[in-house]
């Protein structure tokens, strides 16, 4: 049997890098999987690659900046497959590079809506399934940036830090009620997300960047859906209101 069989996993930003990647492995190990993304095209696209590995999997057009989005979106999913089992509030933005006096107002809101907003949106549906059908486990995509500062990245060190807190509370509050919920904070990934920004195909940059890891490289989104698929299994059954590191020692300094 594998380690998911038949275990329903909502992933929020499943379209594209960390979040795709959890799917596929969640997918490798028996579970059907829905995705929530707010790119339609690139959700279509993962789906197929999803539906390679199981039938069971569907694509919600959602953007978790709307609370009645992700309602809707988790609704669809327990609609669809009887049941919520897990889910990984992924889905998230980086933001402008800017000091925090010069930092928008705008921009700001942004990505608190995206990063943190949109997470508690999801959290808060999901527990109210998971209650009802007494259990579930939750992990939520901080990063490296939810334990230390990052010069010109206020909005997302913020929201980052706040999962953390988030994630505890709710420990606390569900840890009798057969729910589990952890944070994954990852080192730097090579994912769209980077590509995007400029920082992988720069040499020069992406070797500055590897060299801020102990490891000397940049992760791999593999290397935190490894982690996602563990921590969702009954394997991580005594681990809730953690905060794990994936990081390649980039925090061990
Ligand atoms: P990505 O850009 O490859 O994927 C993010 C996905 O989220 C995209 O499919 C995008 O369409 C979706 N998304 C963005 N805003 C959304 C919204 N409002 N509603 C629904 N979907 C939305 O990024 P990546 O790298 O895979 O990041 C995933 C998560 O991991 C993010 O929360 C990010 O902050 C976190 N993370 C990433 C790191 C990295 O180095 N790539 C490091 C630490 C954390």
């Amino acid at each position: 049997m594998k380690k998911l069989e038949n275990k329903v996993v909502f992933i929020t930003g499943g379209s594209s890098g960390i979040g795709l990647c959890c799917a596929l492995a969640a997918a490798n190990e028996g579970a059907k999987i829905a995705i929530a993304d707010m790119n339609k095209e690139e959700g279509e696209k993962a789906l197929a690659q999803i539906k390679a590995i199981t039938k069971d999997a569907i694509f919600i057009l959602c953007d978790v900046s709307k609370a009645e989005n992700c309602e809707k979106a988790i609704a669809e999913t327990v609609k669809y497959f009887g049941r919520l089992d897990a889910a990984c509030n992924n889905a998230g933005i980086g933001g402008v590079a800017a000091a925090t006096g010069d930092y928008p107002l705008d921009a700001w809101e942004k990505v608190i809506d995206v990063n943190l907003n949109g997470v508690f949106y999801c959290v808060k549906y999901e527990l109210q399934q998971m209650v009802k059908q007494g259990g579930g486990v939750i992990v939520n995509m901080s990063s490296i940036l939810g334990h230390v500062g990052f010069s010109t990245a206020c909005a997302y060190t913020s929201a980052k830090h706040a999962l953390i807190g988030l994630t505890q509370t709710v420990a606390w509050e569900y840890g009798t009620q057969g729910i589990r919920i952890n944070s994954i904070c990852p080192g730097f990934i090579e994912t769209p997300m980077l590509k995007n920004a400029g920082l992988l195909d720069n040499k020069p940059v992406h070797d500055m960047i590897a060299g801020m890891h102990a490891m000397k490289r940049l992760g791999k989104p593999e290397e935190i859906a490894n982690t996602f698929c563990w921590l969702i299994s009954n394997d991580a059954s005594f681990v809730t209101g953690a905060s794990i590191l994936v990081d390649g020692g980039y925090t061990a300094q």
